[in-house]
């Protein structure tokens, strides 16, 4: 790691992703509304899956969404266990301190997640969450990421992701992707409350695989 604005060994200048985050305050924003639509499709996914369940978010900054959902139903945080994988000290350390305040048993990760020896010892995961990396790394990164995470998933898992629609307009080709690597679409929602932030659901059709440590995923640009 390069320093604390989260830069990774294959990419040493990313954007400020500490004050990323400062979007979530205000409830206009775009990225408020997309979490939003990620909350609400969490809390759908607790809704229909019963009993003790694993969760494993990639990238997951300092953890809005799983945790933002879990604040809302502490009744779930006795069944609810898992793992952040997040690059960032400062956000990781956030989330830390926000899982504690929860008492909930996710532990948080502090390692780049562009490549598979990071998920060793935390999946297989019954919902994994990819929310905010689509935007942020190449086409044939994002394919790689549908296609390895069936190494992330236990059977019939839940994968969430998110892509907005700025050009070029990845979503067909993702959900496509998806389709190819064994997935069935649960949801896709586009133009987000009126803005071009897409959430998808899917869920692992297919046979899940053993992880492969050691194989690169993705390396974010920005
Ligand atoms: C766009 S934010 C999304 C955060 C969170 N998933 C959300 O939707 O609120 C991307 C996050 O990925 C983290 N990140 C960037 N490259 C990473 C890498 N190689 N491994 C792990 N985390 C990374 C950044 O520090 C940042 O917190």
């Amino acid at each position: 790691m390069s320093d604390d604005q989260g830069g990774t060994p294959q990419s040493p200048r990313l954007r400020d992703y500490v004050a990323w985050h400062d979007a979530y305050e205000d409830p206009s924003s775009s990225l408020s509304a997309r979490l939003r639509q990620v909350q609400a499709q969490i809390a759908a996914w607790l809704e229909r899956t019963p009993g003790s369940v694993r969760v494993l978010s990639s990238c997951a900054g300092q953890g809005h969404d799983i945790l933002g959902v879990l604040e809302e139903r502490p009744y779930d945080c006795t069944r609810v266990s898992g793992a952040l994988i997040e690059v960032n000290p400062r956000n990781a350390m956030a989330a830390r301190e926000w899982i504690h305040k929860l008492g909930v048993d996710i532990d948080v990760v502090e390692a780049d997640a562009g490549t598979t020896s990071a998920y060793a010892g935390l999946v297989p995961a019954d919902l994994v969450l990819l929310s905010g990396i689509m935007g942020n790394i190449s086409p044939a990164d994002i394919e790689r990421l549908v296609h390895v995470s069936r190494q992330f998933c236990s059977r019939n898992a839940t994968v969430l992701w998110t892509r907005g629609a700025q050009e070029p307009d990845l979503g067909p080709d993702i959900r496509r992707w998806f389709a190819e690597a064994g997935f069935d679409e649960i949801a896709c929602d586009e133009w987000i409350e009126g803005t071009g932030m897409r959430v998808g659901v899917e869920q692992l059709t297919g046979d899940p695989e053993p992880l492969r440590p050691g194989e690169p995923i993705f390396t974010f640009y920005r």
